[in-house]
């Protein structure tokens, strides 16, 4: 300010006009009442919930909360305790699988809840749920929900996102079945959740994997058992 008054001193009136106003001179105007967020208010964080059972987590899941990830300052996937009696998996099993899928999100932390939706989303400081919508039938139920949830708290939005057409029909329902009945759910879910799943399916395969890690595959038990005759060979 100080230097655009000692220039203007030096100028006539219309030129005094041009270096008030030229972008190329000191402006006399503090450079802190031209921030745009004078004009648009400050800048609000936006905090989501996305809530769901994620008994396995899926990619039609990952492509959802990546989405999410994009738009929401914050997002937090939130798994729903208690939600069935008999799970595949454990809350903290399906926490381990999600937490490993989204590490390479900065802004996506991964939590788990009891009780109302609203209830918890007000208590992490969130305005908005976040909710997937794959056909017709997700929407009636959705819609449904959505709708009771702004009944039980108004100031709470829902946004519906939809997935890659690719997940259309992928849900955690139909990966469980698929997997019971042996079937290949390599495209449906990530490898690590794929993984547990088979691991879940046939329980040997979670030994065969552990002893395998531990360096104690078949070939080593065979040539450690060879090793052990020659012993007592001598
Ligand atoms: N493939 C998908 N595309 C888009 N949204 C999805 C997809 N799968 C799940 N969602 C959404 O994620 C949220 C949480 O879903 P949830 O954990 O119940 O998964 P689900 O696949 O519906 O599981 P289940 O088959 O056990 O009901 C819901 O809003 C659901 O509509
Ligand atoms: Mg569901």
């Amino acid at each position: 300010m100080y230097l655009g008054l000692a220039v203007s001193a030096q100028l006539n009136d219309s030129d005094w006009l041009t270096a008030r106003f030229s972008p190329r001179l000191p402006s006399p105007i503090p450079a802190a009442y031209n921030l745009p967020f004078l004009i648009r208010g400050p800048v609000k964080r936006i905090k989501a919930v996305y809530p769901g059972s994620f008994d396995p987590p899926t990619n039609g899941h990952l492509d959802l909360i990546e989405r999410g990830s994009k738009i929401f300052d914050e997002l937090v996937v939130a798994i729903l305790r208690n939600l069935e009696k008999d799970p595949l998996f454990s809350v903290a099993e399906r926490r381990n699988m999600l937490e490993a899928m989204t590490s390479g999100f900065d802004n996506v932390s991964v939590e788990t809840f009891d009780g109302l939706t609203v209830e918890y989303a007000i208590t992490v400081g969130a305005s908005v749920v976040l909710r997937g919508i794959r056909a017709i039938s997700d929407y009636e139920y959705e819609l449904q929900m959505a709708l009771m949830n702004r009944k039980l708290q108004p100031s709470l939005e829902t946004v519906f996102m939809m997935p890659a057409e690719q997940y259309s029909y992928l849900s955690s329902r139909l990966v469980r079945e698929v997997a019971q009945l042996g079937g290949n759910i390599d495209c449906l879910v990530p490898e690590l959740v794929a993984q547990k799943v088979r691991e879940k399916m046939d329980p040997a395969l979670k030994f065969a994997n552990v002893e395998q890690a531990e360096g104690k595959s078949p070939e080593r038990k065979a040539s450690k058992r060879k090793t052990r005759s020659r012993k007592k060979r001598s």
